[in-house]
């Protein structure tokens, strides 16, 4: 009986997630940084979310679970947002409002402008 507590201890401590990273797997689980961006920067019509309130966060991503749009825009989040738990929306506004650029790993330019350069 000594030992399963430690045991169980050691389990415990090395699943423990923050919410912080739970939110990142969920993130890239749930598909979001094909719209969104992988630093979540965002790219044309989808808007940025990076650093953003939590507490807006969270508002617009109940209204999209609970199927509230304001426009024919928002109604693709909609089908992103119906399976989320409460947990995992804090989980992923936390991950959203925390976010730190993480250097490595980059896979695309962020400095890309749809602009053209003249035709050339
Ligand atoms: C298919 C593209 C797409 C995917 C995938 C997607 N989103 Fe969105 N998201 C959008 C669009 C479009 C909007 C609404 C933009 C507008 O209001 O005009 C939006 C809006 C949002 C907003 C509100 C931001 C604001 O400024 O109003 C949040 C928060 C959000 N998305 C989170 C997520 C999360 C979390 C996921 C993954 C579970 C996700 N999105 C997946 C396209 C997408």
């Amino acid at each position: 009986m000594r030992f399963v507590f430690p045991l169980f201890l050691i389990f415990f401590l090395a699943h423990a997630q923050t919410p912080y990273e739970k939110g990142k797997e969920l993130y890239m689980q749930k598909g979001c940084y094909s719209c969104h961006g992988n630093n979540l920067e965002g790219l044309h019509r989808y808007p940025k979310l990076a650093n953003r309130a939590k507490g807006f966060l969270s508002y617009k991503l109940n209204r999209f679970r609970d199927k509230i749009s304001d426009n024919q825009q928002q109604e693709m989040m909609i089908a992103f947002a119906v399976g989320l738990s409460d947990t995992d929306i804090d989980a992923l506004t936390s991950y959203m409002q925390e976010y730190v650029e993480e250097k490595k790993g980059k896979r695309y330019d962020t400095s890309f402008s749809l602009e053209g350069d003249g035709g050339s």
